[in-house]
């Protein structure tokens, strides 16, 4: 195999002056990293997830990003993120009082809001020897009549000829300490984040089933916001960093939430990871609303610096 590069960038939350809440510095993040993007020259770009600040609200802000990423002079592959669509399930609200988690939960309406703009959430594909799959996490566990379809679909790839090598993309982390770790408790102070990082049982273990007999070598996700590496079963867990803003530097000891994207060369040597910083992290403080999931009666439309920005989907 002649060595060729390719590059994740994850959680870019790209937002709008139109929303109810907006942070310039993320999309001259994102700009930035974009033009470094171009300058590497990857053959592909793998993009995991959380590409709006609120996606799963404003099929505009989707519809802009994808513009962004159509006018790349390269290809890209994308998996929604729980910011473009909902959360992870719960049957219980969680520990954080400033959020309604049942509200938050995936929808089907949410999977076909995404899908609208960017094509099937689930992908499979080969080049240059190396198998590169995608999907949308967040539907496992949902009890959503796409989570059977998507079960059989990812089990369905072990009847798929083998490539040299096999790279996963999904944007929660499939663990946060270890693959046999209890399931987080979302009613936990301490626990929501790892609650909301991860992926519970007995889902992990049956997705860890299907990566483990599709050969994979290279699972990429995102969410957390902290770049870490973590080992289970012979797989590489990479998560990548936000380029947006970071989350939970001091959760891992050898955890790392500065601003970037990483880059990995493939050869016959195996997948060799690379971590790009930003170059020039924005200095902008302006913008205005508040941060995580608001309750819907926080979302103020009034105060945006642009008007017609109400929700697409859910209120
Ligand atoms: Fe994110």
């Amino acid at each position: 195999m002649q060595p060729w590069s390719f590059a994740h960038i994850t959680d870019i939350h790209v937002g709008s002056p139109k929303s109810f809440r907006f942070k310039p510095s993320c999309n001259e993040n994102w700009h930035t990293a974009r033009e470094q993007i171009i300058e590497i020259n990857p053959d592909l770009l793998l993009v995991g997830g959380d590409v709006a600040r609120d996606g799963s609200l404003h099929r505009y802000e989707l519809a802009a990003v994808k513009q962004d990423l159509d006018a790349l002079p390269l290809p890209y592959h994308v998996v929604p993120g729980n910011m473009d669509t909902g959360n992870k399930h719960t049957d219980v609200q969680g520990a954080n009082h400033d959020r309604d988690d049942l509200a938050l939960n995936l929808t089907s309406d949410n999977i076909k809001h995404w899908e609208s703009v960017f094509g099937p959430s689930q992908w499979t594909f080969v080049h240059n020897n190396v198998r590169f799959s995608g999907f949308c996490d967040m539907t496992l566990g949902s009890g959503l009549p796409e989570e059977e379809p998507l079960w059989e679909w990812l089990e369905s790839l072990t009847d798929q000829p083998r490539s040299q090598y096999h790279v996963w993309m999904m944007h929660s982390a499939l663990f946060v300490d270890d693959l046999h770790e209890a399931n987080w408790d979302i009613t936990d102070p301490e626990g929501y984040h790892n609650w909301y990082f991860a992926i519970d049982e007995p889902h992990r273990s049956r997705l860890m089933q299907v990566f483990k007999a599709t050969g994979a070598n290279l699972v990429l996700s995102g969410h957390v916001h902290c770049r870490k590496t973590h080992f289970a079963e012979g797989i590489r867990f990479d998560i990548g960093p936000s380029t947006a803003f970071p989350q939970w530097g001091d959760r891992w000891p050898d955890g790392d939430d500065t601003l970037g994207f990483l880059k990995y060369d493939v050869s016959d040597d195996g997948i060799e990871y690379n971590f790009v910083p930003l170059e020039k992290v924005s200095e902008r403080d302006d913008g205005y609303g508040p941060g995580g999931h608001p309750l819907p009666h926080l979302r103020d439309y009034s105060i945006a610096w642009e008007p017609g920005g109400e929700p697409t989907v859910r209120g």
